[in-house]
């Protein structure tokens, strides 16, 4: 769970509650929404005071709000970066005004590591492998010569989509019949996912599929939408399998039209006070906390616990 270890020093003794600008993506989704909901209750609940930004699913917005923070000198960031690539002048900006940044849930790449505290996130790649091997198990004993697969992907450069794309692909690739056939963006919405399934309806034949693997379950929300203006019945026909673990999915999981859903844990919030805790106490943080998360099928749709997305 903890990989590695760094000691740091708050910038000052904090005396008053410390003002934290937290810094989250978009809003494209109930997992999206209840992630931003965990972090923001409980830093409440430890009384911290929030300035909170909407990003929009616009990262020149994002970096416009860090620094909004930065000028704002806040005690710390909460940073949920929408894509992984271009942050580091913007983190440069954050260090020189000696502010901390956590970030939450995808990853960014940047050269120095010591641009941020923490990350705190979901084991994506993870994610991805535990949808290949739902589809490497369900077709074990299954005597057809291939296992055509569309993947509908989510948000380019997002390390939620590119780490599940690589997990999927290195599990699948046990199973030499297993071919990822075509492979449609649809940037995490429902409304995306709709439309790029419907586009590809109108011009492939999907009953020449076998698997769709989504990287969320909106997106899969929006192609069952699609799908089901065709004779193709989803989770008999079309074999699906979905990231998230919404609740709206897992009832589509207990009536069979889904066949698997890999869970992402959007329950951030108490690792990240936690962090933040042992940040203003002067303790040691690990560079890098993975949270627990589980798989879904027809073997356990009716042991699911409640969900709070
Ligand atoms: O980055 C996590 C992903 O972002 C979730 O799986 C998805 O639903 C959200 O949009």
């Amino acid at each position: 769970l903890l990989l590695a270890g760094c000691a740091v020093k708050p910038k000052t003794a904090v005396t008053k509650s410390p003002v934290i600008g937290f810094s989250q993506s978009g809003t494209e989704s109930s997992w999206r929404k209840f992630h931003t909901k965990s972090i923001r209750t409980e830093l409440k609940r430890d009384n911290y005071e929030v300035m909170y930004r909407n990003g929009y699913q616009n990262q020149e917005r994002q970096i416009q709000d860090v620094r909004t923070f930065i000028a704002y000198q806040v005690d710390l960031i909460i940073l949920a970066p929408l894509t992984e690539h271009g942050w580091e002048p913007v983190l440069k900006e954050a260090k020189k005004a000696k502010i901390p940044v956590v970030v939450v849930d995808r990853h960014l790449e940047v050269n120095d590591q010591s641009l941020y505290l923490t990350h705190i996130s979901s084991s994506f790649k993870a994610e991805g492998q535990r949808a290949g091997l739902y589809v490497t198990n369900h077709f074990a004993k299954s005597k057809q010569r291939q296992i055509k697969i569309l993947e509908l992907n989510g948000t380019a450069d997002a390390s939620a989509a590119k780490l599940r794309q690589e997990g999927f692909a290195d599990t699948i690739g046990r199973d030499p019949r297993a071919h990822i056939t075509a492979t449609i963006n649809g940037d995490f919405t429902r409304a995306k996912g709709e439309e790029v399934m419907a586009d590809y309806i109108k011009n492939h034949d999907l009953s020449q599929i076998d698997v769709l693997f989504s990287h969320s379950d909106e997106m899969t929300l929006g192609a069952l939408k699609a799908i089901k203006q065709t004779k193709i019945r989803p989770g008999k026909d079309l074999i699906i399998v979905t990231v998230d673990a919404q609740e709206n999915m897992i009832r589509k999981l207990q009536v069979g039209e889904v066949n698997c859903v890999v869970e992402c844990n959007p329950d951030a919030g108490w690792y990240v006070v936690n962090a933040l805790n042992r940040y203003f106490a002067g303790q040691q943080v690990p560079h890098e906390i993975y949270m627990p998360e589980t798989t879904f099928s027809e073997s356990n749709a009716d042991k699911v616990p409640t969900r709070n997305y």
